[in-house]
């Protein structure tokens, strides 16, 4: 599996990721992020055969970042792709000078949770009712990637 940048090219290949997904995003919401200048957008593909099995994007502001999506395809979960996306936006986002990535979690998405905790994220705060569709509670976790 390989790590590389998200293209226009990829787009009609990581839409359907997004399908079926709590607020999911088309292909209007993507191509935007591509624009984004202080933005990492990353796909994992699968060297065997050029399949697009996950991705995962970031924006930046100084010090500080916000991982804004992270999917993986979903007969290919808990085979460690969310992790290698991770590792890398965490290690490019390092290099830039950033210190700190936060994210939003929902807090009953308990494959989320134990992945973001497992890679070392705290929690530093919570919004009650946050989420429609289903209700749920927005969990805001931490990590400081200094020494990464
Ligand atoms: C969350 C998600 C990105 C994880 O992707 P993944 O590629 O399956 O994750 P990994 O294989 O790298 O898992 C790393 C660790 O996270 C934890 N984890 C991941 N999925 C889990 C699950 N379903 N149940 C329990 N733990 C889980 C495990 O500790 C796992 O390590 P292990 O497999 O060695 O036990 C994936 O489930 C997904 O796309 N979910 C839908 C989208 C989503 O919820 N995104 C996050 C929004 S904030």
């Amino acid at each position: 599996m390989r790590i590389r940048n998200l293209t226009a090219a990829d787009l009609d290949r990581v839409v359907p990721l997004e399908a079926g997904e709590p607020s999911a995003w088309n292909n209007v919401d993507i191509r935007r992020e591509i624009e984004q200048r202080h933005g990492i957008q990353l796909v994992a593909v699968d060297e065997a055969d050029g399949e697009i099995v996950g991705w995962c994007c970031s924006r930046s502001f100084e010090a500080e970042a916000e991982l804004l999506k992270i999917v993986v395809l979903g007969r290919r979960r808990r085979a460690g792709i969310a992790s290698a996306l991770m590792a890398c936006l965490e290690s490019r986002l390092s290099g830039a000078g950033v210190r700190t990535l936060f994210l939003e979690v929902r807090s009953h998405n308990y494959p989320a949770l134990t992945l973001y905790r497992k890679r070392g994220f705290c929690e530093v705060g919570r919004r009650r009712k946050y989420y429609s569709s289903p209700e749920d509670d927005a969990l805001i976790l931490a990590k400081t990637l200094v020494g990464e």
